[in-house]
């Protein structure tokens, strides 16, 4: 590390971690549900669950993002944060919301809105703490003796992120209108702006593990925010086709999302091609790994996955099936869990001064995770196309559906068994790196 105030960074990594481990829990949850053991669900009914998994999984993502704005933005822009201090309280304030949120989950209080259920009262809150970040992250740049496009990049995806959190926070009293805007939030943070954060990331990482020329990396990344706001815009049209919107969505919509997965191949391949261009070998071989494999199980489970339902043709018979939590898991997987874990896994040692570089639990970490994830995706899949095919076909009663597709939550739970090794490894490393600390000061590369 080459600035104190970077280890604000840690602690923030570690909230990630305990999130991350906790939305796990919930996911176990639902999948035993699935399979018809559903002993919790007197306390933590099957919505109750998955309110809390996907609420966890976006906040722990947050919050990873966060963290690697804390440990990037001084970096790039060669000074200390402005305010330790306040980074401290916007943690723990961020940790006092979101622990506020899921509580309450459990008693009911919650907004009807898919993935964006926090009640409205601690919306503004979020926002307050949201507007916190934002300022020591802008008044670092404002200061900064060198502001880059890497830093850039990040940044503007940081703050159109804020920005686009407000469409959904205001009531609507037509289910049509509602649903319009949330899909503002949710298409436009995914794959959208986040692709921004995600990119900014990458550029970063790029840098610093394969000694490839700034010059040549950021160029790219150009290329990619130019790809990203050409398909992601319009292409929130593959959520408006059988809404009650203009039918014009269904052609637009069509077009546009079709576009979307060229902005993950050219992540892809930027991150491939860097990786053989560069001459300097680093020896944090691991955060290689995340970084390299973000790039490409972000192309297959954006990109392709995306891709399988998004033309309104298909999309008619996989709307809102399982074929959806499919392409959400090995997505969210690849392009934001796993970028995460990347930038956690190169900033670990030197914020500690602990270099474990090449040890054999963050590679099995690495490998258990991914094979893991990528059976419960395939059983997610298979149980998807089989739903799809009986109830959208066949015309088969819905409930009769779930009975047949139990088998494939058998499936899910063994690989998510193995996932969630890879996953207490990672976590397991994690803590034996220890706490950061000013030593580490000296010994980066
Ligand atoms: C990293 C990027 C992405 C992530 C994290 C992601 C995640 C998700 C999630 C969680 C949903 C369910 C949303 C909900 O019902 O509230 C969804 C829906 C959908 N995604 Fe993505 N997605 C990504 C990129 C893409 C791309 C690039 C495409 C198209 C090529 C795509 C096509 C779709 C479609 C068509 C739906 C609607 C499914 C339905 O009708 O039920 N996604 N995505
Ligand atoms: C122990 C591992 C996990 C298990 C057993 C699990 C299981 C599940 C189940 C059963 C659902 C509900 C599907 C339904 O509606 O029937 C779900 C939803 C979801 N999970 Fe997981 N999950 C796990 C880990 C993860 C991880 C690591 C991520 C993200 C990287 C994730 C992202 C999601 C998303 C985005 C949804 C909502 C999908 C949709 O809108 O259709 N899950 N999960
Ligand atoms: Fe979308």
């Amino acid at each position: 590390m080459k600035y104190k105030s970077q280890k604000v960074a840690y602690w923030f990594f570690a909230l990630c971690m305990l999130l991350f481990a906790l939305q796990l829990v919930y996911g176990f949850v639902m999948g035993f549900a699935r399979i018809g053991m559903d002993g919790l669900h007197e306390v933590v009914p099957f919505n109750t669950a998955r309110a809390v998994h996907t609420n966890l999984l976006v906040l722990w993502l947050l919050t990873g993002f966060m963290g690697a704005a804390y440990y990037i933005i001084p970096e790039e822009s060669k000074r200390e944060l402005i305010s330790v201090k306040l980074a401290y309280v916007q943690l723990i304030s961020l940790a006092l919301v979101g622990v506020a949120a899921l509580v309450g989950f459990h008693f009911n209080i919650w907004e009807g809105r898919k993935f964006l259920e926090i009640p409205r009262e601690l919306d503004y809150l979020v926002v307050v703490n949201v507007l916190l970040f934002l300022g020591l992250i802008l008044g670092t740049l404002y200061k900064a003796k060198q502001r880059t496009t890497t830093s850039l990049v990040l940044t503007m995806g940081l703050v159109f992120a804020a920005l686009l959190y407000l469409p959904g926070m205001i009531w609507f009293d037509s289910q049509v209108t509602d649903s319009f805007f949330r899909w503002w939030v949710v298409h436009l943070w995914v794959e959208g702006v986040w692709e921004l954060i995600m990119g900014g990331i990458l550029s970063f990482l790029l840098i610093k593990l394969t000694g490839v020329d700034r010059e040549v990396i950021e160029k790219w990344l150009y290329v990619i925010v130019g790809l990203t706001f050409l398909s992601g815009i319009l292409g929130t049209g593959h959520h408006y086709y059988y809404i009650g919107v203009n039918k014009i969505w269904l052609i637009v919509g069509g077009i546009f999302s079709a576009l979307e997965p060229l902005a993950f191949l050219a992540m892809a391949l930027f991150a491939v091609y860097m990786y053989r261009k560069g001459e300097k070998s680093h020896p944090n071989k691991i955060a290689l790994f995340w970084t390299i494999g973000a790039s490409i199980v972000s192309f297959v489970g954006a990109g392709l996955l995306g891709f399988a339902h998004t033309l309104p043709q298909t999309n008619l018979y996989t709307h809102g099936t399982l074929v959806t939590a499919m392409h959400g898991h090995y997505a969210f997987w690849g392009a934001y869990a796993m970028i995460v874990l990347a930038i956690i896994s190169y900033a670990l040692p030197n914020l500690t001064g602990r270099k474990h570089y090449d040890n054999k639990n963050g590679h099995l970490a690495f490998w258990l995770a991914n094979i893991g994830m990528l059976g419960m995706t395939v059983a997610f899949g298979v149980a998807g196309v089989i739903q799809v095919y009986m109830e959208r076909r066949l015309k088969m009663e819905f409930m009769e559906v779930q009975n047949e597709t139990k088998v494939h939550f058998v499936v899910l739970i063994l690989c998510a068994t193995i996932f969630t090794i890879g996953i207490g490894l990672y976590i397991y490393e994690f803590i034996k790196y220890g706490r950061p600390n000013d030593e580490a000061l000296v010994k980066e590369d």
